[in-house]
């Protein structure tokens, strides 16, 4: 069932830095979340399209949440250039179980164009250290898990080289579109969790 794991992979965190979600990001998330593109790979995203109403609300659900924690991907501002950091997408922590140490992985690479330069992968390891370091730097989470869909390779490859290793399928799990799709569900364990992690950011 499962894709060949890469070993020795060691994801690129300077690519990104995950800043915690704000409302001044909206306007960030309006330019991917109604792109069927984008979202048609996300069992959460499969209806009605959403407003920037319902963006607001959905981040201001987010920040007073306690059971969950969510970044917005940004490019590195340069120390002693002007550049300005650039917007690249978004990942999470969600359904925080705490008596379990368990907690669900998101993650959005926001424009096609910057898909395949390791940016996903990077920010995915940004966010697993942050999962697996202990409170307060971190949550200090045993497990960390996620569902894609069956047919979603690039994803589960690139989950598969992060380390997550694939627990199961859920078969015929969501209706999206015009069938019925298989989910993979995915997870990785803290001690699995070996590469060096950087401190995580506030
Ligand atoms: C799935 C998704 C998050 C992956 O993000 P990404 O930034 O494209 O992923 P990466 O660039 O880290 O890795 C993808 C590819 O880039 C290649 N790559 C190029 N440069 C790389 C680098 N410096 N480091 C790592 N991988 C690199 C990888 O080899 C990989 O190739 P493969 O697809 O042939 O296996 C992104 O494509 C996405 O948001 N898709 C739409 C939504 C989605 O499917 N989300 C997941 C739902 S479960």
């Amino acid at each position: 069932m499962s894709l060949p794991a890469v070993e020795n992979f060691v994801p690129q965190r300077a690519l990104v830095e995950l800043v915690p979600l704000e409302t001044a990001h909206v306007d960030h998330i309006m330019s991917w979340v109604n792109d069927r593109e984008i979202v048609g790979n996300l069992a959460a995203f499969s209806g009605k399209p959403f407003t920037r109403d319902d963006e607001l609300q959905y981040i201001e659900k987010m920040i007073a949440s306690k059971d969950d924690r969510v970044f917005s991907i940004f490019s590195p501002t340069t120390e002693g250039t002007k550049e300005e950091r650039r917007y690249l997408g978004q990942c999470g922590i969600h359904q925080i179980f705490r008596r379990s140490g368990l907690a669900r992985a998101s993650l959005i690479v926001a424009d096609r164009a910057d898909m395949g330069r390791g940016i996903g992968s990077a920010a995915l390891a940004r966010l697993l250290d942050i999962a697996f370091t202990p409170a307060p730097g971190g949550e200090g989470l045993h497990k960390m898990w996620l569902m894609c869909f069956r047919e979603n390779e690039r994803a589960r490859r690139m989950y598969g080289r992060i380390g997550f290793v694939e627990e199961g399928i859920l078969r015929e799990e969501y209706l999206h579109e015009d069938r019925h799709r298989d989910m993979v569900r995915m997870s990785v364990l803290a001690r699995e969790w070996t590469q060096t992690p950087t401190p995580p950011l506030t």
